[in-house]
């Protein structure tokens, strides 16, 4: 019962990076609260973040062999990574893709995502919040799975 969180680049910045689209917490406040629900939740959770490309590949593939589901917010390269797709097609669990700004209020370079042609659904816009959505999802589904 683990499942993996993947934060993609400039996401270590959250909290001093836009708050007035991002808002004021903190990528550590983020990964306290998947914490805290995750307890309550009885699943075990992996909490990543990486501005490199190759990186967030490797977890995927590591999530393969660990993890029952993904939760993901790719960042910017939700709209640019066909190598990120292709990864989470290797994964047979249930992918969450989260993004804590409304995209598709946003530039039309933000309204593709090559995630979405591979996640099982997508929150978009509700914040923070989002990521704990996302994660109640997943332990519901591979609760369901066990
Ligand atoms: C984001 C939206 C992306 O377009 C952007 O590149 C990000 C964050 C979000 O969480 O709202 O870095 O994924």
């Amino acid at each position: 019962r683990l499942v993996t969180v993947l934060n993609g680049p400039n996401l270590n910045l959250l909290g001093k990076r836009q708050p007035h689209i991002y808002g004021s917490e903190t990528l550590a406040d983020v990964e306290a609260s998947c914490r805290a629900l995750a307890g309550e939740l009885g699943v075990e959770i992996r909490f990543h973040q990486s501005n490199r490309e190759y990186e967030i590949i490797d977890w995927i593939h590591e999530a393969r062999e660990t993890a029952g589901g993904l939760v993901i917010n790719p960042a910017a390269f939700t709209h640019t990574s066909v190598a990120i797709l292709d990864a989470l097609n290797t994964f047979e669990g249930p992918v969450i893709e989260v993004h804590i700004s409304n995209v598709h209020k946003r530039e039309s370079f933000r309204h593709h995502s090559y995630v979405s042609l591979r996640a099982d659904g997508v929150i978009a816009g509700l914040g923070t919040q989002g990521y704990l959505l996302a994660l109640r999802q997943v332990a519901q589904l591979i609760g369901e799975k066990a």
